[in-house]
C-alpha cells in the first residue's frame, strides 16, 4: 500500500470535504431522498401515535373517532410511508451510484496524470482497490451522514415526540436511559480504523494473487507454485473474513445495549402503570398503547444512530485512499509556457544527462549522445547498462535530474507531451498488447488509419501472412496481452502498431528479438524502409539487427564508451567490435 500523507487525519475535515465534493454534486437527488425520508419519519411517528385512536375504537371508547375515520387514516398513513420510503430508497441508491461513477472517472483521471515513477512504485492491485474501495466508501459516507442525520434523528425526534405526547412521565426515564447506550461506541472506534485499514490491505493481497497466478500461468505450473498461491490467498481471505466479522461485532457493539434496555423499559412500563399510587403515572390504555409503540419503533433508528460513528469510522479508512489520490499534481500536464516541437524535427540528443531512478544509484551517469538526424543509431551493451532508460527518458516517462534531452535543440521539459508523443514511435523491449482484434491493436498507433493503412503496416512488420491464416485473420482476439499469440507474432503486431503512427523517431527496443531469422531478416528490410529519413534509435543485441544502423554507440554502467560509424566500430578493435566477434565477417555480411 502507498502511505498515506496523513494530512487527511481529521474524520469530520473528511466527511466535510466528502459532503462538498461530492453530495453537493448530486444534491438534486439527494433533495428528493431527503424530502422522502421527512415523509418518512413523520409517517412513522404517525403511525405510533394513530395507535391511540385504533385503541380507543377497539375498546369502544365513546370519545373515539368514527371507526371509518380511523380506518382511512391508518391506510393513508402506512401507504404514505411505504411510498415514501421507496421514494426516498431508489433516490438514495441513484444519487450514491452516481457519486460512485464521479468518483470512479475522477480516480481514474488521476490515475492516467501519474508520472511512471509512481506506477513503479505501485502495484495495479492496489490501484484497483483504491478506484473500486474508496469510491463505495465515500458513498457510504454519504449515506450515513443524510440517513442519520435525516431520517433515523427526525424519526427518532418524531416519536420521542409521540412518547411525550401520550405520556410525558415515563418518556422522561428513557430520556435519561437512552444516551447510556451511545456510551459503549466510544471505546471501539480507535480499533475500527485498524481493522479497515488491514482489511483493505488483505483486499489488495487477494487481488494481487490473483493477478500473479492470471499472468504468471506458465511459470506457476512449471515451478510447481500452487501450494505457494494457494496458502497465500488462504491466509489473504482469512483475514478479510476474520477482519470483516471483526467490524459486524464493533457495529452491532449497541445492538445487546438498546435491546437490554427495551427490556428494562417495558419493565417499567408495567410496574409504573399498575402503581396507580404514582401521581399521573395512570394513563388510558390507548395512551399506553401509542407510548409502547413508539417506543418499540424507536429503537430501530436509535440502534442506526449509535452504529453511526462505527460505520463512518471504518468508511473513513476508504475516503483517506481516496483523497490521497485524488490530491495528487497532475504529472502530466504540460509546464507553463510549454511550446509544440516543429513539424519536422530530426536530431535527438541527452547532454550531460545524469538519472537515477531511486535517487540512490545511477542508470545514467553524465551522459552525452547525440542521434543524428535522419539516421539509425543502435544502442549495444551489456544488460543493465542503461540503453533502456535512455528510451525512458527520450519519451519522457521520466526527467533527468541533471542535463537535458532534446529534440533538435529543445530541452523536452519545454516541449508539449502531446506534441513529442506525436513525434515518436516506440516498441517496447516487453510487448503489450491489449485485449481487442489484431486489427485494433495495430491501429492504437494512429486511431485515424485506415484499413489499407493497417494491413499495409502488417506488410511492412512481416505480420499480414500470419495474420490472414488466424480464424478471422484481422478481426481475431488477441486475448489479454497476446496471450492467444506467439512471442514472435507479438512483437511483429507491435513493430506494425509503431509503423503505421508514420512518426519521426523511431524508438525500437529489442523489436525483433524474439523473430527467428528469416522473419528477422525480412523485418530489417520494413525497418530500413520505415526508417528512411527518420531518426532511429534501436536496441539489439543481434549483430544482425545491429547491421541496419548507421551508427552504434555502446553503453555500459550508464555511460557512453564508443560512439562511431557502423562500419569503423565493427572493424576497430573496441568494445563493439569484441561484442561481435570476428569484424572481418561482419563486413563481408554487410
Ligand atoms: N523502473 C525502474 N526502477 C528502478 N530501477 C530501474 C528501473 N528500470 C531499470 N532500472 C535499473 O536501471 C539500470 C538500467 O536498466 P535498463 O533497463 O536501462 O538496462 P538495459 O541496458 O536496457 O538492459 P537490457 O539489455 O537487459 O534490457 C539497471 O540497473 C536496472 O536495474
Ligand atoms: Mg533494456
Amino acid at each position: 500500500m502507498i502511505p498515506l500523507t496523513g494530512q487527511q487525519n481529521s474524520i469530520l475535515h473528511a466527511i466535510f470535504r466528502v459532503m462538498r465534493e461530492n453530495f453537493l454534486a448530486q444534491k438534486w437527488i439527494y433533495a428528493v431522498a431527503i424530502a422522502a425520508m421527512v415523509i418518512v419519519a413523520s409517517s412513522t411517528a404517525a403511525s405510533a401515535w394513530i395507535m391511540k385512536a385504533i385503541f380507543d375504537v377497539l375498546s369502544n371508547d365513546p370519545l373515539a373517532y368514527s371507526a371509518p375515520v380511523v380506518a382511512a387514516a391508518v391506510v393513508i398513513i402506512l401507504t404514505g410511508k411505504g411510498l415514501s420510503g421507496y421514494i426516498q430508497q431508489v433516490a438514495l441508491a441513484k444519487a450514491g451510484n452516481r457519486v460512485i461513477a464521479d468518483i470512479q472517472r475522477k480516480i481514474y483521471r488521476k490515475v492516467l496524470q501519474q508520472e511512471a515513477a509512481w506506477f513503479d512504485a505501485t502495484e495495479s492491485s492496489d490501484i484497483l482497490v483504491r478506484v473500486t474501495q474508496s469510491a463505495q466508501a465515500a458513498r457510504s459516507i454519504i449515506d450515513i451522514v443524510v440517513t442519520s442525520f435525516v431520517r433515523d434523528a427526525l424519526t427518532l425526534a418524531g416519536l420521542i415526540g409521540v412518547m411525550v405526547w401520550q405520556y410525558a412521565l415515563l418518556s422522561g426515564v428513557f430520556l435519561v436511559l437512552g444516551p447510556l447506550a451511545v456510551l459503549g461506541v466510544r471505546a471501539v472506534l480507535s480499533r475500527v480504523r485498524r481493522i479497515m485499514t488491514a482489511e483493505l490491505v488483505s483486499l489488495t493481497e487477494i487481488l494481487k494473487v490473483i493477478q500473479e497466478t492470471a499472468t504468471g500461468l506458465r511459470v506457476v505450473r512449471a515451478f510447481g507454485l500452487e501450494a505457494i498461491l494457494q496458502a497465500r490467498m488462504d491466509r489473504a481471505v482469512r483475514d478479510v473474513e476474520s477482519r470483516s466479522n471483526a467490524m459486524v461485532r464493533l457495529e452491532s457493539i449497541t445492538v445487546p445495549m438498546i435491546d437490554a434496555l427495551s427490556g428494562v423499559a417495558i419493565a417499567i412500563i408495567i410496574l409504573v402503570s399498575a402503581a396507580t399510587f404514582v401521581p399521573g403515572g395512570k394513563a388510558s390504555s390507548g395512551e399506553l398503547m401509542a407510548f409502547v409503540t413508539a417506543l418499540l419503533m424507536a429503537f430501530e433508528p436509535a440502534k442506526r444512530l449509535s452504529q453511526m460513528r462505527v460505520s463512518l469510522e471504518a468508511a473513513f479508512v476508504g475516503v483517506r485512499m481516496m483523497f490521497d489520490i485524488l490530491d495528487r499534481p497532475d504529472a502530466m500536464q504540460d509546464a507553463e509556457g510549454c511550446s509544440d516541437l516543429p513539424v519536422q524535427v530530426g536530431e535527438v540528443a541527452l547532454r550531460n544527462v545524469s538519472f537515477s531512478y531511486d535517487g540512490r544509484s545511477d542508470a545514467l551517469k553524465n551522459l552525452t549522445l547525440v542521434f543524428p538526424a535522419g539516421r539509425t543509431t543502435a544502442l549495444v551493451g551489456p544488460s543493465g547498462g542503461g540503453k533502456s532508460t535512455i528510451m525512458s527518458l527520450l519519451l519522457r516517462l521520466y526527467d533527468p535530474q541533471e542535463g537535458a534531452v532534446e529534440i533538435d535543440g529543445l530541452n523536452l521539459r519545454g516541449v508539449t507531451r502531446q506534441s513529442l508523443q506525436a513525434r515518436t514511435a516506440y516498441v517496447g523491449q516487453n510487448t503489450f498488447l491489449f485485449a481487442t482484434s489484431v486489427r485494433e491493436n495495430i491501429r492504437m498507433g494512429r486511431r485515424t488509419a485506415s484499413d489499407a493503412e493497417v494491413e499495409a503496416a502488417a506488410r511492412a512488420a512481416q505480420a499480414h501472412a500470419f495474420i490472414t491464416a488466424l480464424p478471422q485473420g484481422y478481426d481475431t482476439q488477441v486475448g489479454e496481452n497476446g496471450v492467444l499469440l506467439s512471442g514472435g507474432q507479438r512483437q511483429r503486431l507491435s513493430l506494425a502498431r509503431a509503423i503505421v503512427k508514420d512518426a519521426q523517431i523511431l524508438l525500437l527496443d529489442e523489436a525483433t528479438s524474439a523473430l527467428d531469422n528469416r522473419s528477422e531478416w525480412l523485418v530489417r528490410d520494413a525497418i530500413a524502409t520505415a526508417t528512411r529519413g527518420r531518426t532511429t534509435i534501436l536496441i539489439a543485441h543481434r549483430l544482425s539487427t545491429v547491421l541496419a544502423a548507421d551508427e552504434v554507440a555502446f553503453i555500459e554502467g550508464g555511460r557512453l564508451v564508443e560512439h562511431g560509424g557502423l562500419t569503423e566500430m565493427l572493424n576497430g578493435n573496441g568494445k563493439v567490435a569484441g561484442l561481435f566477434g570476428d569484424a572481418g565477417l561482419v563486413r563481408d555480411v554487410a
